[in-house]
């Protein structure tokens, strides 16, 4: 009788530690993704500003290749179903994934083009394709957030 009892607590308790780290780690890719979203916000709202003001192309290049580094990491951050009361993340993530993966995809060419104007020094494109990368409501960024972001969406 106590033995099977220890038992029986034993495997309850493994459930629900596996049930704890199953929610640890979603949280865990939660923060992980927000926190290179808003590092990524830094940059487009602050650092490039600054740097289009200073003409300092080496540090676009560098922080544009960061941004890129940071949608290929974000990619990988949204498992199936990830969402908790802090997410904005909208469930059509994982309805129309072709829709997402391609939004990511444009956003890193527009990273990737601004930091190719950036290594040309290239004022004018540099210009273009800072617009064309965007920020929360515009450009490559803004149009995912349209779609994917539940505070962003006009429909919920
Ligand atoms: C492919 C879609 C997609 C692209 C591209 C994208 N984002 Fe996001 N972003 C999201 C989603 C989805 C969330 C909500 C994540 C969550 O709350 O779980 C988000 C959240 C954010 C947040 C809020 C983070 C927080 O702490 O709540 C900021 C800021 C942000 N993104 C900035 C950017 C910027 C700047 C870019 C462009 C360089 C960008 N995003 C590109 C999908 C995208």
């Amino acid at each position: 009788m106590k033995r099977s009892n220890i038992l029986g607590l034993g495997f309850c308790g493994l459930l629900s530690l596996f049930a704890a780290t199953q929610v640890f780690a979603q949280e865990d890719v939660i923060d992980k993704r927000k926190a290179i979203m808003r590092a990524n916000n830094d940059t487009v709202t602050k650092e490039f500003k600054k740097a289009l003001e200073e003409k300092d192309y080496a540090t676009i290049e560098l922080k544009a290749k960061d941004i890129m580094g940071g949608l290929d990491a974000a990619a990988n951050l949204f498992p199936k179903g990830s969402i908790n009361e802090k997410s904005r993340a909208h469930p059509d993530i994982w309805v129309k994934t072709d829709e997402f993966k391609t939004s990511l995809t444009n956003a890193r060419k527009a990273a990737e083009a601004l930091s190719k104007a950036a290594a040309a020094k290239d004022e004018a494109e540099v210009n273009v394709k800072v617009k064309e990368l965007g920020n929360n409501r515009d450009g490559a960024c803004g149009d995912c957030h349209k779609v994917f972001r539940k505070d962003f969406r006009k429909d919920s």
